[in-house]
């Protein structure tokens, strides 16, 4: 099978690095599914891909937060013949009000959205690439994962749940020709900072931290293809991963409270 009759499900296409994991994938081939809330978006995008790459992109407006979203989009997807043998789970965001002060349904949709959306989109479609013997899946984790913890966000620990199950299903799903990698950007020029408010805060902070989305999402492809679990993309994410990956807990919780310029609370 060639990525001509191949189809990828990306989350989150309507911006940012699912927006550029859309292009990168069309480009080869891929047919394509986006998900994401903003459906003009996504049809601008699906135009732009047929356009361009003569790939079939199919859209579908989704809120994930929404726990009937997963059901409904491989129900779609079935329905229209459409199998998918790759999952790009991107879609997230990071709230930024302290964990006292944020109601509980703001908090359960964090979790709906970047922990349980995206893993029940990959119980619903890795037992196909199971048995078909390839899939690829990737989920965005972030530097975040490797990083101390930011007082009074779920992000951190929403993020290390998917690095971590990412590479647990990898050692389950490999065998059989399904590779699973957590992707683990650092700072990327995107919606993100605008959605959480903290566009200001992130606009002082060095050129040398940031990358593109579509650096990420090259680095992150090629990841996945070549069987690695966890792909922590750029020179510099890497360095501040490995120096801060050694540290005892306690100096990373000194390190996170003190250095984190999104801190709250
Ligand atoms: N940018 C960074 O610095 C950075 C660093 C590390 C990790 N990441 C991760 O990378 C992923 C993509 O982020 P990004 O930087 O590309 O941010 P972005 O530009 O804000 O894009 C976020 C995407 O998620 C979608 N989304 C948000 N809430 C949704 C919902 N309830 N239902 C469906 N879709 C929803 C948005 O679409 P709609 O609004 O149209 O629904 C949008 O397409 C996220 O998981 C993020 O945590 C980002």
């Amino acid at each position: 099978m060639t990525a001509n009759s191949r189809t990828a499900l990306v989350t989150g296409a309507s911006a940012g690095i699912g927006t550029a994991f859309a292009r990168h994938l069309a480009a080869q081939g891929y047919s394509l599914l986006l998900v994401a809330r903003r459906a003009d978006r996504l049809n601008d995008l699906a135009a732009e891909l047929r356009d361009t790459h003569a790939v079939r992109c199919d859209v579908f407006a989704a809120d994930l937060t929404d726990p009937a979203a997963p059901a409904a989009i491989v129900d779609h997807a079935t329905l229209q013949g459409i199998q998918i043998d790759v999952l790009i789970n991107n879609a997230g965001l990071s709230g930024n009000t302290a964990f006292t002060e944020t109601p509980w349904p703001t908090l359960a949709g964090e979790i709906q959205l970047m922990v349980t959306a995206p893993t029940e989109l990959m119980h619903r479609t890795a037992g196909g690439m199971r048995e078909r013997g390839w899939g690829r899946i990737v989920n965005l984790s972030s530097l975040a994962a490797f990083s101390p913890p930011g007082a009074s966000l779920l992000y951190t620990g929403i993020k290390s749940y998917v690095a971590l199950v990412s590479q647990s299903l990898d050692m389950e799903l490999k065998p059989h020709g399904v590779h699973v990698t957590a992707l683990c950007p650092g700072f990327t020029h995107s919606e993100f900072h605008d959605v959480m408010g903290t566009r200001d805060t992130a606009s002082k902070l060095p050129g040398i931290l940031w990358q593109e989305p579509d650096e990420v999402v090259r680095e992150g492809w090629n990841a996945v293809m070549a069987g690695k679990p966890v792909c922590i993309p750029g020179t510099v994410n890497k360095i501040v991963a490995s120096g801060v990956r050694p540290l005892p807990v306690r100096l990373q919780y000194v390190l996170g409270r003190t250095l984190n310029p999104f801190k709250n609370g």
